[in-house]
């Protein structure tokens, strides 16, 4: 993650050499015939081609300077040639974009991707006229799609709190990424970290002493959190459990079990409405916050660890984007998870940019 942008494509083209190397006989090449390949890749790109693309800057605890400004697919080639892996790179996919394009494929109402996992991100279907941006030639189909890179949305009306703010500070990418911040997986259960450590250091919460693992920036993962969140149990067992494994906390009272739990509702609650907010925010630049006069359905594909694996997230962020849409058009709109939707949607891409194919117009 913080290495150099050769290590980076190394290590990436080792591991597809791997899985080369153990695909089934079926699945091999002819001599003569190259791979090709879909290559999700889940940052900010300026892209310029299917299969060509700058990167812009690391989100999500990347740090590998040398490799901003660089094209993507050309550091990918290069590794691939450095390590002698026949391969073309044939569509250079977002997650989101990758998520769209293979939720689209089963279903046709599908015109919205979010993912809620490390990160958090969105992709939709606009007509290609309202793009301001656009100056080439427009599509036969009028549309295109667009990666949103939500997660780096910030505004004067979105409160931050001073939690936010010393995470935001303390973060390898200050500044940045403030609406992931607040709502995705990476950084859920380290703004929760910071609220133990301020009790534990204002209120005694923990003690006379203040645990110091308590100290240790990233230390709490979400799914942790949401184990503890989700204990059903009478003595909240989980969250004790956790506490001592992760801070070294032991005997912890059932009344400060209570409180941790509280607290991860809170920090979740307010994640998942945030993303809620902002899939309604997309749902009215598209004119689908209403109901379509022709009856037309709007299926957003979902896909992320955080959504997937975190209940009361999930069910949280359902019960407010019915909230904010109203019982009636709320029917109208469908959350659907797309499982590995990106890795798909990726390889569906490539293959329709496949040059093999092309080259016999199939
Ligand atoms: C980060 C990346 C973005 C990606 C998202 C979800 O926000 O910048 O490109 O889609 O994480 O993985």
């Amino acid at each position: 993650m913080s290495g150099s942008s050769d290590d980076l494509f190394d290590y990436i083209v080792e591991k597809l050499a791997n899985f080369v190397a153990e695909e089934e006989q079926r699945f091999h090449h002819p001599a003569d015939r190259q791979r090709e390949l879909g290559f999700t890749f889940s940052f900010p790109v300026m892209q310029t081609s299917i299969n060509t693309g700058t990167i812009i800057r690391w989100t999500k605890g990347f740090s590998i300077d040398d490799a901003v400004g660089q094209d993507v697919v050309a550091e990918l080639t290069k590794a691939l040639k450095r390590k002698g892996v026949e391969m073309r790179v044939a569509a250079l996919v977002n997650d989101t974009i990758g998520t769209l394009a293979g939720g689209r494929y089963t279903n046709k109402d599908v015109a919205v991707a979010v993912i809620l996992g490390t990160g958090t991100n969105a992709a939709y279907v606009e007509r290609a006229q309202a793009i301001p941006k656009w100056h080439g030639p427009l599509p036969q189909s009028g549309e295109m799609v667009i990666n949103m890179e939500w997660g780096n949305f910030r505004c004067s009306h979105l409160p931050l709190t001073e939690y936010d703010h010393s995470l935001d500070i303390e973060s390898l990418n200050p500044g940045e990424q403030i609406f992931e911040k607040l709502t995705s997986g990476m950084y859920l259960g380290e703004i929760l970290r910071r609220v133990l450590l301020r009790l534990a250091e204002e209120a005694s919460f923990f003690g006379d002493e203040v645990p110091p693992k308590l100290k240790s920036p990233m230390i709490l993962r979400t799914p942790d959190m949401s184990a503890m969140h989700q204990d059903a149990s009478s003595d909240l067992r989980v969250v004790g459990s956790k506490l001592k494994d992760i801070f070294e906390i032991s005997n912890s009272s059932l009344k400060t079990r209570r409180v941790v739990v509280e607290l991860c509702n809170i920090i979740a609650t307010r994640g998942a409405r945030l993303a809620a907010a902002g899939i309604l925010g997309v749902l009215k630049k598209m004119g689908r916050d209403t109901l379509q006069e022709d009856g037309e359905k709007t299926v957003i594909a979902m896909d992320g660890g955080l959504y997937e694996h975190y209940t009361e997230y999930r069910e949280c962020l359902e019960s407010t984007l019915n909230e904010l849409l109203g019982e009636e058009t709320a029917k109208s709109i469908q959350v659907e998870h797309s499982n590995d939707g990106s890795g798909i949607g990726a390889a569906l891409l490539a293959a329709s940019n496949s040059s093999f194919l092309r080259e016999r117009s199939l």
